[in-house]
Parts: C-alpha cells; structure tokens; sequence
C-alpha cells in the first residue's frame, strides 16, 4: 500500500537518481523496521537447491546492489537469497550517463550500465561488514564478471581473479557471461569459448576447495537471446564442467514487443515485463534438457505472483526479481512465495513437480 506512494515520487526522478536515493535510504529506513512494514509478510517456503537451503524461493536479481553494500538492509525485506554484484576484478565507472532508461507503458527497463563497481576488495569488505541477512537464514550469492578492459581471451584470469576474492564470503558465486554491456562478453556462451572458462574455473574452484575444506556452489548465468538449438550443448557443458546451476536469463537485446515506446531504441539490455516470456521459454528449455540434472534459477519479466508460478511451472525451483521489484514494489516477494506456496508447485528440494510439456 505505501509502495505507489514512493513509486509515484521517484518516477518523477531520472531512474539513475531514483535508484541512488532509494539505496541511501534504504539502510536508515531498516533501522527502522519500515522496510519490513512495506514488505509485509514473506511466508516461509524452504527449498533445498545447490546444496542450500533458501528460507523462501524468491531472491533479488544481480545488479541492484553492485557494491553489497545494502545486503543487510535489502534482505529485511524478506528476499530469500540476495544476489550482489557484478562486480569486477578492479574498479570501473561504467558507461557515460544516461545509461538507465523506464519504459513505463510495457513495465520495462533498458539499462547499459556497463558493471559500474567499485572492484572486489571494498565489495568483499562491504559483504563483511554485513551479517544480519546471513545471520537469519538469509543466502548470499556473489555475482562476478570481467573489466572492460580486459581482452575477451583473457576473461578466464578476471572470472578466477573474482572467485578467489569472493570465495569465502559467499554462499553461492555466480558467473556472469551474459551481460550485453561488456564488449563480447556473451561470446563466453559460445562452445569453445565456455568450455575453455569453465575448465579454468573448475581447477580454480577444486584448489579452493583443497585450500579451505570447504567447496562453494557455481551458477552461470545466461542470455535470453541464445538460438533455442544452442541451449542444449551448453546445459551438457554446465553439467561437464561440475557447475551446480544455471540462471535464466539476464536481459535481453531484442525490440520486439516495446517497438514505438520512448526508448525503445536504447542501446542496451531490456528487463521487466516484456521479458517474461523469451526468459521463461528458456528455463522451459533449460528443464526439459536437463531433467533434473542442475537446478534452474528462473529470473525475467516476473511483476506479480503468477509469473513466479509459470517459471516455477516451466521448471525453475528459485526465482529472482529486479524490474519487478521496481515497478510493483517489495510487497512483490511476498506475493510471489504466497502465489508459489497456493499453486503447489515446489516439491521443496530443488525440483519443480511439474515441468511444462514441450509446445
Ligand atoms: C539496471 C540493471 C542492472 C543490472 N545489472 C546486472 C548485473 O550487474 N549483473 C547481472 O548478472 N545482471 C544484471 N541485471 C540483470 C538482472 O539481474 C536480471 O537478470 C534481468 O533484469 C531480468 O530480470 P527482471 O526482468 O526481473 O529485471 C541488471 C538489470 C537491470 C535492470
């Protein structure tokens, strides 16, 4: 009910604007316990995927809390995992402003932020500096990329770089190859390409492990805009590689439904409704190839309850919000575990009990 109310305010703001001021406040404001009221009720909803066990299975997308440095006070909104980041090896300013743009008829977003961070030695403090979240149940999950200035065919010395740095602080890290923003970036999907990052990765991890008894999960995630015949090999490649589960999707370079809108033609990757169904055909893909073998964090245009259902459907166990979160406010997370729990549709370990039938 307060959310319209603060939406109404900041969407009068430059998004970028809107985006630092509700940040700054955020940490005040849950001293306060007022995000907790503008939440509401989150249920409890355990599922176990990735060898966690995650209070309740909807979580806070990459890319709104690039620093970690609002974990804490995000998570008192009752989100079931926070995903921090991405950040990069080094500090890097990102792209020339503008680079966030509201598409408000379609409930969208284009955004070319470029990973703007303040590199992983303040993210890795920013995550020490905060353990409520942790402390009650709450999953952190570490997202973690490449500089802009590094050559594409020495990513695998950045993506190793931010896994020794994050490893110990996170309870899931996240490997992202799909952001549009970096400069062929996404040519890391590729076969070649992938299997070289992935093995390096591996080893990296296993002396990791060796290093400190104790082995962090791997997700990777994924673009929307991949051929549907390309998603097969790379799940196998996941798989190969001893990843333990795939996000789908990050946002998407294509048009097609926002065409004739007010910055409709920004470069850049667009979030939030128009999404929702190329994000769930992926994780439908996803699912159907890989039955059962990793677990599927379903993330893509999910504005109300029934679109964390369909993923959940489509056969994703976790989901995650951003674009949602806002344009229908924190109140989002409780309707979606509240839409998940109704439906019946989380068998509570990792795996959806129904995956949709093939079209
Ligand atoms: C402003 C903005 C910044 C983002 N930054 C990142 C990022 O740094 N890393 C990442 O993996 N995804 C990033 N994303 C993608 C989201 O995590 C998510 O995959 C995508 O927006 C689709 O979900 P949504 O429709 O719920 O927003 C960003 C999205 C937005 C809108």
């Amino acid at each position: 009910m307060l959310y319209p109310l603060a939406r109404s305010v900041l969407f009068r703001l430059d998004p970028e604007v809107a985006h630092e001021l509700t940040l700054s406040k955020l940490d005040f404001a849950a001293g306060f316990g007022l995000t907790r009221i503008v939440a509401g009720r989150v249920p409890e909803l355990p599922v176990q995927a990735m060898g966690l066990t995650f209070r309740n299975p909807v979580g806070l997308a990459a890319g709104m809390d690039k620093n970690a440095a609002h974990i804490d006070a995000l998570g008192s909104f009752g989100f079931g995992h926070i995903e921090a980041g991405t950040v990069t090896p080094r500090p890097q300013p990102g792209n020339p402003k503008p680079r966030l743009f509201r598409l408000v008829p379609a409930e969208g977003l284009i955004n070319r932020m470029g990973f703007n961070n303040d590199g992983v030695e303040r993210f890795v403090a920013h995550v020490r500096a905060q353990k409520r979240f942790r402390a009650a149940g709450g999953i952190l999950g570490l997202n973690i990329g490449k500089n802009a200035t590094t050559p594409i065919e020495r990513a695998l010395n950045d993506y190793a770089a931010g896994l020794r740095a994050v490893y110990l602080d996170a309870d899931y890290v996240a490997v992202n190859i799909s952001s549009p923003n970096t400069k062929d970036l996404r040519a890391l999907q590729g076969e070649r390409e992938l299997g070289a990052l992935l093995r390096g990765l591996r080893d990296e991890r296993r002396r990791l492990e060796d290093e400190h008894g104790r082995r962090v999960p791997l997700a990777v995630k994924i673009a929307p805009d991949l051929d549907d015949d390309a998603i097969p090999p790379l799940a196998d490649a996941l798989v190969a590689h001893d990843v333990d589960g795939v996000i789908a999707t990050n946002t998407t370079i294509a048009r097609d439904r926002v065409q004739g809108l007010a910055h409709a033609e920004e470069t850049g990757g667009l979030s939030g409704r128009p999404l929702r169904e190329r994000a769930t055909e992926v994780v439908g893909l996803l699912a159907r190839h890989l039955k059962g073998r990793l677990p599927i964090i379903g993330v893509g245009g999910i504005m109300e309850g029934a679109d964390a259902v369909e993923k959940i459907r489509a056969g994703a166990c976790l989901v995650q919000i951003y674009t949602g979160f806002i344009f229908s406010g924190p109140e989002l997370i409780g309707q979606c575990v509240e839409a998940i729990q109704a439906a019946n549709v989380l068998s509570g370990t990792g795996r959806p009990r129904r995956t949709q039938r093939a079209a």
